[in-house]
């Protein structure tokens, strides 16, 4: 086999060269005068045809299941439009070597994942490592590659620095009720809910700052937008003023979609899992609080709140509500100046209406909240109040207060779940097929 070309499946033209492939077989089709194999190899695709004779009628070509891992060399020919090879071309076979076997029997790949178990969504979480074989499961953790990719690449067009903030922690940022507590030596940790208290302290040093770390929740409710562990993006700007937080959110975001939308390949998965997918318009609708609370009122029927009453301003915009109102208006939306009850205890207050906070939720279509920021509390006594209606120990936080004490400055920020946005980008269902291996309530595992 001296000479032949190796290629990767997802190599263009080589017609004419004798090549030589490897990777798994997806799907396989015995037929009379041919075996039909789609080979995978995380590149791309190739239909691979053994015609009937000798080299299928090996007791390896027989037992041939989907899974098995084969090396194959032959001569890649065009196939006419209209014909059945996706991409134009295939491989006519000559010689093969079985890599790596795969079950035929009750053990193979389609029995482990088989419909017929239920309930179908533990046995797709129990079969992940098989699911994420498949061509849907892969996209989406491509374009998840890529995603991260572009925010890093458009973060440092911006000239922002990333670091990377510890997770093991002894300060809550989300409230109490959802940290992840761990015996640490000889005394308490937490695993980080946010990195934002970290930033904050960094960009005295570094100007601009972002990371992408996860962040972890012991979300006690099953939704199908909460994870444990997550992967959050965050960044903190220094010297801004709120609408300033608003535009730069708005100009990452398209960044990361035009970046996106401007890579054939990831376009073309994009296309595939979200054919509806339309770039958003800018700018992006902004909504206060106090008009979306007007807003859930005024639909017919009223959309009401958790217990079932009109909304009422102090309310939290529950999660159902949120995504109802999302969905009809269709479009990306900034909510802003939520009231200062229901929102952490760092948030700066808006000057003109000190019940309200200068924070903001992005929401998308399908997904609702995907981030969340505010300006931060940047007076020293405001802080110390905060934190005593939070019930904080200041001394713990100690390190976040000195921002305040040595040159504070007005600072701005926020979060991104990344899953969430993958969700929203790939028109997933839920979170849960946005990460490799999904980690919430009940779940650990693979
Ligand atoms: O709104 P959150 O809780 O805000 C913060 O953590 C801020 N400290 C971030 C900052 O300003 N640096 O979370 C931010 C985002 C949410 O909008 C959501 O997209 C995501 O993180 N998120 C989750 N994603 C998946 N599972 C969960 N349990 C999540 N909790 C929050
Ligand atoms: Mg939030």
């Amino acid at each position: 086999t001296i000479g032949d070309k190796d290629i990767q499946l997802g190599e263009g033209d080589v017609k004419g060269l004798r090549v030589k492939v490897s990777g798994r077989i997806h799907r396989i089709r015995a037929q009379k005068q041919a075996t039909f194999i789609t080979l995978v190899d995380g590149y791309g695709h190739l239909q691979c045809v053994l015609l009937a004779g000798p080299l299928t009628k090996t007791y390896e070509a027989l037992v041939f299941a989907q899974g098995t891992a084969l090396t194959l060399y032959g001569e890649m020919r065009k196939v006419p439009a209209g014909q059945d090879a996706p991409d134009g071309r295939e491989l006519h076979v000559d010689y093969y070597k079985v890599v790596g076997r795969a079950p035929t029997d009750e053990d193979s790949i389609t029995n482990r994942v088989s419909q017929q178990q239920l309930p179908w969504e533990s046995v797709m979480l129990d079969q992940r490592h098989f699911v994420i074989r498949g061509d849907n499961a892969s996209m989406v953790l491509k374009v998840r590659s890529f995603v991260e990719f572009a925010f890093m690449t458009q973060y440092r067009k911006r000239k922002f620095t990333k670091v990377s903030p510890p997770a093991l922690v002894q300060t809550q940022v989300e409230g109490g009720s959802t940290l992840f507590e761990l015996p640490y030596y000889d005394e308490k940790a937490y695993l980080t809910q946010s990195s934002q208290l970290y930033l904050e302290t960094a960009i005295q040093s570094m100007g601009n700052v972002y990371c992408i770390e996860k962040s972890f929740r012991a979300e006690k409710s099953l939704t199908r937008r909460h994870l444990a562990e997550y992967t959050h993006v965050e960044a903190e700007l220094d010297f801004i003023e709120f609408p300033d937080l608003l535009a730069h959110m708005e100009d990452l975001i398209c960044g990361v979609i035009d970046m996106c939308m401007e890579d054939q390949e990831i376009a073309a998965m994009i296309k595939l899992l979200n054919p509806e997918f339309k770039v958003p318009s800018r700018p992006f609708k902004r909504m206060r609080y106090s008009d979306a609370i007007d807003w859930l009122n005024a639909q017919s029927p009223p959309i009401l709140n958790e217990e079932g009453n009109p909304h009422t301003f102090g309310d939290d915009i529950a999660e159902a509500a949120e995504r109802q109102m999302t969905d009809i208006i269709n479009l990306p939306i900034f909510l802003t100046h939520f009231p200062a009850e229901i929102k952490a205890f760092y948030m700066q207050k808006d000057p003109n209406d000190r019940r309200t906070t200068e924070s903001v939720d992005c929401l998308m279509p399908g997904v609702g909240e995907i981030v969340g920021g505010s300006m931060r509390m940047d007076n020293f006594d405001e802080l110390m109040e905060a934190y005593e209606k939070e019930g904080i120990s200041p001394k713990d936080y100690y390190w976040y207060t000195d921002a305040r004490k040595y040159g504070t400055s007005p600072h701005g920020g926020y979060g991104l779940g990344l899953e969430r946005f993958l969700a929203w980008l790939c028109n997933q269902h839920s979170v849960r097929t946005c990460c490799l291996y999904p980690r919430f309530m009940g779940r650990c595992k693979p």
